[in-house]
């Protein structure tokens, strides 16, 4: 993973100001690190950011995306097994935990381990001890533990998804990155490094935005947060124009529908509602009739809606009743591009 400069990746804002006292001081401790943040805050980011500037950083970076991992997969994923452990064990092989020594385990999503291996990792991380499955001898954890979600782990622990005792060890230094929406300092220098990244990635020579582009991009919500940003830029880079730029289709905010105070002062809740709905409804049906090559009656059907109701609001929300004549996809374009490009 290529990382940003730590003056880019932190940025000018007061939010990740305190994000990088907090780095600074947990970095060098041997106590595990909980990062929280919403999805494309940089939670990865961070982690490797952390282990570089860690006492660690000479050993390895070893990452286990809990999800991605089916649950019986997973348990010999972490922790290894000996040869005949079980069928298709043909030869003892080390688990994360093991290859992690010396260095940094980061736990990717951890709010999506089962039961079972929450009960695991949380001896693991009691005892600082571990055994290969299949095997009788201990061996002795030797890694710093980093974790990340996007989920509230509280909500989690409260509804049963979460082991309490686990949280505890876990989350013994937390950091929080903010969303975007709430640095909005950093997101020139960001949106400045990404040009310069993706024009040397995919060797073009898009110039700087202007600054009132960079005004436009520091108002949005960017619910996507970093990723979204990234995303946007590397279609600028590659589309060499700002029409990466236009949001028509991005979440819709509040001011951007008609709140009309009465003539007694009263903001009408139920009209604005109504507006957001059909707003709503137009983009998923729209997506679905896309998904479906505008096959209206499958559309109703994956809809759950009557053929006749889909026409009806097909018509409303202005939508076209046919499929309109091919236009440039700029997210196919970005996906050709970047299978040309060389890796990160
Ligand atoms: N400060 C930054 N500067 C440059 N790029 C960044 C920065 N923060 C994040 N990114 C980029 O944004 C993308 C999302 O970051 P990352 O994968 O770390 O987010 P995440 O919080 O782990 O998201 P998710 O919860 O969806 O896994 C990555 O491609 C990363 O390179
Ligand atoms: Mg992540």
């Amino acid at each position: 993973m290529e990382l940003p400069p730590d003056g880019v990746f932190f940025g000018p804002s007061e939010a990740m100001k305190i994000v990088r006292q907090r780095v600074a001081r947990a970095a060098g401790l041997n106590v595990p690190i909980l990062i929280l943040g919403e999805s494309g805050t940089g939670k990865e980011v961070l982690a490797h950011f952390i282990h570089d500037n860690s006492p660690w950083c000479k050993g390895p970076f070893i990452k286990v995306n809990c999800p991605a991992i089916p649950g019986t997969l997973l348990e010999s994923e972490l922790f290894g097994f000996q040869k005949g452990a079980f069928t298709g064990a043909l030869a003892a092989k080390p688990g994360r935990i093991e290859l992690a020594q010396g260095g940094t385990l980061f736990l990717d999503e951890i709010a999506e381990l089962d039961a079972n291996l929450q009960a695991k990792l949380l001896h693991v991380l009691q005892d600082g001890r571990f055994t290969r499955i299949g095997d009788h001898e201990e061996k002795r954890m030797d890694a710093r533990v980093i974790c990340a979600t996007n989920r509230q782990l509280q909500n989690e622990i409260e509804t049963g998804g979460f082991r309490a005792d686990l949280f505890y060890r876990i989350n013994v230094i937390s950091i929080q990155l903010p969303p975007l929406r709430d640095r909005r300092d950093d997101i020139p220098l960001l949106a400045e490094y990404l040009r310069e990244h993706f024009n040397r990635r995919f060797q073009r020579e898009a110039p700087p935005l202007p600054n009132e582009t960079l005004h436009l991009l520091q108002q949005r919500d960017w619910p996507g947060n970093v990723r979204e940003l990234e995303n946007c830029m590397a279609r600028y880079v590659v589309l060499g124009s700002e029409e990466a730029f236009s949001f028509e289709n991005s979440e819709p905010k509040v001011s951007d529908f008609a709140i009309q105070l009465t003539a007694d002062g009263n903001i009408p809740l139920k009209s604005i509602a109504q507006q957001v709905t059909r707003r709503m409804e137009r983009d998923v049906i729209l997506k679905v009739l896309q998904a479906n090559h505008w096959n209206r009656r499958k559309a109703a059907q994956v809809l759950k809606i009557s053929y006749r109701a889909l026409l009806y609001k097909v018509r409303q929300a202005g939508l076209p009743s046919k499929r309109p004549r091919q236009q440039a996809d700029p997210d196919a374009e970005l996906a050709s591009a970047e299978s040309a490009a060389p890796g990160v």
